[in-house]
């Protein structure tokens, strides 16, 4: 049987029109709002962070991120996902997952597992059509939760798939959380890569370090013919902002659309083709990624 819910699990549901909108216990293990800005704390049993990051929607930075956890519980790590998209959460679908989660003895949030990494997601919590209506304080309790009310129960890395922009939750994870480094994720196309500057500027500016660049879906190659088309402008312009940034270019992600089946099948590339060209890609990014922060 389940553990009585003192959780966001109840909280999320009683959301709307609700006095106690969270349903946070009076007391208990639940932080309350401290007064100015919270102070960082390391992520319990989990020995290295990693947010990925775009300013831009749609870039492919849950995919991404998906991938890479997966890639580092292929490379021996024990490996987890944290989604902190909470408006628009997407390693449910990605991780073909759908459970209530359940409660450990001290009211900590049980992680989902599947293909060998452990999973937590607002989507979870809330079902795949319910809206997040949420803003400001109660906002900012669900993010406190999800990044420090899961038990994930001793991880080499948790791979933060962070929302598009540099808003509130953002920041506040850059600022609350101890973060290892971030990677960001781009196309080539101008409006992507002005954003990404502005990620760039975001993370120098709270002084977590930039690991370096992915980029995503610049190259598609013809099935029929070979025939290389640039869909987003010439990959060169990634590599630019790289030297000029004197940040590393990490991966180049081709756009090909088994990478978006496999998602949307709840089998991401790194699973779905194990052995594949295109899995290897997210495989080498997990072993210099693991490098970089000393896995
Ligand atoms: N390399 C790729 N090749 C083909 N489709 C991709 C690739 N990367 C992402 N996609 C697709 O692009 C869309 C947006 O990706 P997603 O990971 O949800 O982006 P974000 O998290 O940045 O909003 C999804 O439909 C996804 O399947
Ligand atoms: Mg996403």
């Amino acid at each position: 049987m389940r553990p009585t819910n003192r959780c966001l699990l109840q909280a999320s549901r009683a959301a709307l029109g609700h006095e106690n909108p969270l349903g946070l216990p009076k007391s208990g293990t639940i932080p309350r709002m401290q007064r100015g800005l919270p102070q960082k704390r390391a992520i319990k049993d989990v020995r290295k962070v990693i947010a990925v990051s775009s300013a831009k929607g749609g870039v492919g930075k849950s995919t991404v991120a998906a991938n890479l956890s997966l890639a580092f519980a292929r490379l021996g790590h024990r490996a987890g996902i944290l989604d902190v998209d909470i408006f628009g959460p997407s390693i449910p679908t990605l991780f073909n997952l759908s459970e209530e989660p359940r409660l450990s003895s001290n009211n900590q949030l049980i992680p989902l597992s599947n293909y060998g990494v452990k999973t937590m997601s607002m989507g979870y919590l809330l079902g795949p059509s319910a809206p997040v209506v949420w803003r400001g304080p109660i906002l900012m309790k669900a993010l406190q939760q999800l990044l420090h009310e899961v038990d994930w129960g001793g991880l080499d890395v948790l791979v933060l798939d962070l929302p598009p922009g540099t808003g509130d939750t953002q920041l506040s994870v850059a600022q609350q959380v101890v973060l290892d480094g971030s990677v960001i994720i781009t196309t080539p196309h101008t409006l992507s890569l002005s954003d990404a500057v502005r990620g760039i500027s975001m993370f120098d500016k709270v002084s977590v370090p930039v690991l370096g660049l992915v980029q995503n879906m610049s190259v598609f190659t013809c099935p029929c013919c070979a025939t290389q088309t640039h869909v987003f402008g010439t990959s060169d312009k990634v590599k630019q902002l790289c030297a000029e940034r004197q940040i590393e270019f990490l991966a180049d992600v081709p756009l090909h659309p088994r990478i978006a089946e496999d998602a949307q099948e709840g089998k991401p590339t790194v699973v779905a083709e194990p052995g594949g060209e295109r899995a290897e890609v997210f495989m080498s990014l997990a072993r210099r990624l693991g490098e970089k922060v000393g896995l």
